[in-house]
């Protein structure tokens, strides 16, 4: 996707932002090589390790991440994709999207122009995970009525 095509353009892919907590670096691991096999530049902001982190650190460095233009678009991972959707979701530039399926993934690009993909580690497999990824970075907001709607949330 183009993701507007309003941030470092490699081959016109927008960069991605990638950081989980410690629940997520097995699947943020999966997901970044699928991004980069995909053509997309990726911003690894961590975590990486088993030490126990604090999920809103993470998803505060993506929000820091977007609106100083390192990258377009983001994924965050934590257990349940509960925790840093709330904390991302505190940032007025941050759309995120904690989405269990590819009908998500699809829709809330159409529909509500997500920035940032939000996985649950302990509560999506990879290959559907993997999935959402194709679908969310694959899929382009559908405008008209939908950005008046976008533009209401802030
Ligand atoms: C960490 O144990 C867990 O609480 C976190 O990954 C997430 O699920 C919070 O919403």
């Amino acid at each position: 996707m183009s993701a507007s095509a309003t941030h470092a353009p490699s081959e016109g892919k927008a960069t991605v932002a990638i950081a989980s907590d410690h629940a997520g670096p097995e699947l943020k691991a999966v997901i970044a090589a699928q991004l980069r096999e995909a053509g997309f530049p990726v911003l690894d902001l961590g975590t990486d390790g088993a030490a126990s982190v604090d999920y809103p650190t993470f998803a505060d460095a993506v929000a820091a991440a977007l609106a100083d233009g390192r990258a377009g678009l983001g994924v965050l991972i934590c257990g349940t994709g509960i925790g840093i959707s709330i904390a991302a979701n505190r940032h007025r530039h941050v759309r995120a999207a904690l989405c269990h399926s590819p009908t998500d993934a699809r829709l809330t690009r159409l529909h509500n122009d997500a920035n940032v993909l939000v996985l649950g580690a302990r509560t999506t497999g990879i290959e559907v995970a993997k999935d959402c990824v194709a679908t969310f970075f694959s899929t382009e907001f559908e405008g008209g009525r939908h950005a008046r709607r976008v533009a209401m949330l802030g």
